[in-house]
This record gives structure tokens, sequence and C-alpha cells, in this order.
């Protein structure tokens, strides 16, 4: 069985349980971020950490750790557990509120550590298909526990055969996916959107890594852009980089997965191999 930090102490996932009457349940207020290891390391943890603090600023929640000690808290909950790879979900709850809509500063932090599962290797090697939604996400900079919209999107996605879902803005513009980023190459530029998205931690990581190899756009995509892309790709800490070879009714490029995306792949899988042997 996991051990979980829930505010303080380490527990048994069974025994771990937060109030019923914090605002993460009553109100969907809460904020979380999440991240997996490589060589039994977490993948840019002080980037997760930061992204989950500016999470909570930009909504209102009272961060009960400074970021060191979450860092700490983090390492000393994969000690507790002995999984070879692992997810690793920081959690930080709004906290009990006397009329349950005004916060307190009585928030709850939890670290809860599983055991990695590989996902379906044919995503991989043979590509997926995605779809679009026309869904805007309040405050999309903020990683919220609200994910009413992408639960909701995400089923219409799954009864369409596609894996994810791509939220669409009132300006026609292409943002990102329920819980993915999105990019893709238009020639030999390599294009992701600019605004009303979650900064990715690995659209982040790709960015830099890829800052010399190939021309780098970030700008608005038109959805009508979308038949005119050469490769696609999503990405995101727990699917990393998953070739898209259809959008809705439109197949990208021949339908198979590019040279770009498979070299982008292959760049992504050595720098995260080489992160999780580099000490420290
Ligand atoms: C809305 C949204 N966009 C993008 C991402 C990808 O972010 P990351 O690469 O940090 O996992 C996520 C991750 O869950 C997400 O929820």
């Amino acid at each position: 069985m996991d051990i979980y930090y829930v505010d303080g102490k380490f527990v048994k996932e069974d025994d771990a349980v937060i109030s019923v009457k914090d605002m993460s349940v009553l109100r969907g207020y809460g904020v979380f971020d999440f991240l997996r290891t490589y060589g039994g390391k977490p993948f840019h943890l002080e980037d997760h950490i930061k992204r989950l603090e500016n999470s909570a600023r930009l909504i209102g929640i009272h961060v009960p750790c400074s970021n060191v000690e979450i860092a700490d808290i983090v390492m000393r909950t994969l000690a507790e557990n002995n999984h070879e790879e692992s997810n690793i979900r920081l959690v930080i709850t709004g906290g009990i509120s006397p009329d349950s809509i005004t916060p307190t500063n009585t928030s709850k932090l939890m670290v809860m550590v599983t055991e990695l599962h590989p996902l379906p290797p044919e995503w991989y090697t043979k590509g997926v298909k995605i779809i679009t939604s026309d869904v805007v996400r309040y405050m999309p900079g903020a990683k919220s526990t609200t994910y009413l919209q992408a639960i909701v999107v995400l089923n219409n996605a799954r009864d369409q055969g596609a894996i994810e879902s791509i939220y669409v803005d009132q300006n026609n513009r292409l943002l990102e996916g329920t819980t993915t980023n999105l990019f893709m190459f238009f020639g030999d530029k390599l294009v992701t959107p600019k605004g009303g998205i979650l900064p990715g931690i690995t659209r982040q990581v790709l960015l830099d890594i890829f800052k010399d190899e190939f021309e780098i756009e970030i700008r608005d995509i038109d959805k009508n852009e979308i038949g005119n892309a050469d490769e696609a790709f999503i990405s995101a800490s727990n699917k990393e980089i998953v070739p898209v070879v259809k959008i809705n009714d439109l197949t990208i490029g021949d339908g198979k997965i590019g040279p770009k995306v498979r070299r982008v792949t292959e760049v992504f899988t050595a720098y995260t191999t080489e992160y999780g042997r580099s000490a420290g």
C-alpha cells in the first residue's frame, strides 16, 4: 500500500483523509501539480513546486509550507515508498471556511506517491487521434483541482476514438489539451500556442532543448491551420511526447508519425534518461 503525506503526517493511502468541510470537497477549491521521476529522481521538482505556488497565488489559496519544505516532504514521501519510478501528485486544499465560501489560512498539503504505470504503447508507435472542443478554462495559468470541463470533453473525445481534446477559444485559437500542451510542425517550424494555457513544464523543457535545433514560434494557432500542419504532438509530464496523426477528421501529414516528431521523442528521452542518471 502506498504511503502519502497528509498535513504533517505520513499515512497509508487508505487512512489518508481530509475534512468533508474542506473547500476542495465543497467547492472544488484547491490547486495541485503533478510530476514523475526518472531514475527515481523527481523531474524538474523545483519548477513544479514554483508552478504550484503560482497556482495557489493566482486563486488566493494559502500555501502552508515554503518551497524548500515542500521539496523536502516530496523526497521523504518518495523514500517512504519504494517504487522504481513514481508519479507524484502535490495538492493544496482550500481549507475549512466558516461560511464554506470565504477562504481561511487552513489549507492542507498532500503529497501522493504512486507507482508509475506505462501508457498504451501503440500511442507512441502509431500515433493518436485527438479532437477539439469549444471550451475556455477559467484562469488557465492556475492548475486548480477543478477539472469539470476536462472530464466532460475527455469523455466526448473517448467516444470518438480520441485520447485528448484541445480547447478552442472564441477567437478560434487552439489552446491546449485537458492535460497536455500542443505542438505542431509547419514545414521545419515548430509552433506552440502562446496564451490562454497552463505553462507546461514539459513544454518549457522542449522549448529549451530545441531552441537551437528548430525554428520555434510561440504564437496563436488558428483552428483553420490544422489542415496545413505537417506533424503534431502533445506533451505532458505523465504522457511525455505523444505523436498526433489525426485531429477531428483531418489527417496530419500522411497519417503516420513523422521524422521531426520522432526526433523530438528521441532527444527528449535522452534528456530524461540523463536527468535521471545525473546526481543532485
Ligand atoms: C491544462 C493542462 N495543460 C498542460 C499540461 C501539461 O503540463 P506538464 O507538462 O507540466 O505536465 C497539463 C498537465 O496536467 C494540464 O493540466
